[in-house]
């Protein structure tokens, strides 16, 4: 954990007025870039997670989806943004730090029942996302045991979105915030 925060705060750039006026981007991918820092963050987001499978959220948490599951000797589920996905889905709309999105998961392709998932994500902002995520794979029987990012945004309570969104408190394991 303490290499992966090094290479989190060594190599994450700040950029003001993106997406939107007012909001401060953290990007990641210079990290997810450099070998070394890639490495200590899907070990960190990896280390004790006893799970049947990790869903990772589009679209940058594919990258660290695949690698954590591949860590853990699971398999990975894509958790889409919307028109990606053949019918029949389930589908989320929700509310984010710029604007509103909608995600979706598969409503036959897999048998989710009873499965018990880690979701990843690179940043967890106002939580929308994450919960709708965890709304998607509890609606399609899965259990959510486990949330993981690599960054937590201060002053937007994406915890405590997260939170209501799942039935049962879960671990919530963030690297840094920021
Ligand atoms: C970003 C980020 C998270 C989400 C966090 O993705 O990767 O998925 O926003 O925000 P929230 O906690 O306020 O919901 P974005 O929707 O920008 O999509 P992208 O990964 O496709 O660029
Ligand atoms: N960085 C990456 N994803 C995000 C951010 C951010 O600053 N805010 C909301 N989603």
């Amino acid at each position: 954990v303490q290499r992966a925060r090094a290479a989190i705060a060594d190599l994450t750039r700040s950029v003001a007025g993106f997406p939107a006026p007012g909001v401060v981007f953290k990007d990641l991918s210079p990290v997810l870039a450099d070998a070394a820092g890639f490495a200590a963050v899907v070990e960190a987001l990896s280390e004790g997670f006893d799970v049947d499978a990790v869903a990772g959220i589009d679209a940058r948490g594919f990258l660290l989806g695949g690698a954590i599951a591949h860590r853990l000797g699971v398999g990975v589920i894509a958790v889409r943004k919307t028109g990606k996905l053949p019918p029949p889905v389930w589908s989320c709309t929700y509310d984010m730090e710029y604007g509103t999105a909608t995600l979706e998961i598969p409503a036959d392709a897999l048998d989710l029942r009873g499965r018990r998932i880690l979701i990843v994500d690179d940043v967890l902002a106002t939580g929308g996302t994450m919960a709708a995520a965890a709304r998607l794979l509890a609606r399609a029987g899965a259990e959510v045991v486990a949330v993981a990012a690599v960054m937590e945004l201060d002053g937007l309570d994406g915890r405590g979105e997260v939170e209501r969104a799942l039935a049962t408190p879960v671990p919530i394991r963030v690297l840094v915030t920021g």
